[in-house]
């Protein structure tokens, strides 16, 4: 598909759905925690709520689980050979976003393939699935012309390290602060 050809009415209507799921899930996030925020001051089971734990034995190479993380989808993406192969022969300062948006590290690391990756895994990719442009939840699965993501709203292409690379979208998609366990459990947030 390329970007810069205009599909104005159909995008039009994909706008609006893309928007409209992302807002919907904000919402009914914000109105279902405020309750719990207001009764269980002070908040240590409140903490509890801002993380999640995901299983992520099952995730076959070249296959993506989504889960909801503080009302927003993590991608956690097990990557192939080859999308590891594509990912690490790009030269940081070719990329639009030289940073890595990595919770985890210092603010100022830059987007080198192993600042996006797990440590010590580098096959897994674990990202927060919100475009960083007008916050549609991109396309995954190889999608775009950069084998990564794709947000269909305004032809935002990710790679497969999930860094913008062609779109106007500004970042790269952000990384959630996480722990992997020797036993294979997430914890984000
Ligand atoms: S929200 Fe505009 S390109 Fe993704």
């Amino acid at each position: 598909m390329n970007p810069d050809a205009g599909e104005a009415p159909e995008g039009t209507r994909r706008d609006f759905l893309y928007y409209a799921t992302a807002g919907v899930g904000t919402v009914v996030t914000g109105m279902a925690v405020w309750p719990l925020v207001d009764q269980m001051n002070p908040s240590a089971d409140v903490v509890a709520l801002l993380s999640i734990q995901v299983d992520i034995s099952g995730v076959e190479p070249g296959t993506q689980l989504t889960v909801m993380w503080q009302g927003k989808p993590v991608f956690v993406r097990n990557r192939t050979a080859a999308e590891i192969e594509a990912a690490t022969a790009e030269e940081v300062t070719d990329l639009p976003d030289p940073l890595a948006r990595n919770a985890n590290l210092p603010d100022d690391a830059l987007a080198v393939d192993a600042n996006r990756a797990v440590p010590g895994l580098e096959t897994l990719l674990v990202q927060i699935g919100v475009c960083t442009h007008l916050g549609c939840v991109p396309l995954g699965d190889g999608a775009g012309d950069f084998g990564g993501w794709f947000c269909p709203c305004h032809g935002s292409h990710y790679d497969a390290a999930g860094r913008i690379r062609r779109g106007p979208a500004p970042e790269n998609l952000h990384i959630p602060p996480y722990a992997l366990s020797e036993d294979g459990l997430l914890t984000i947030g």
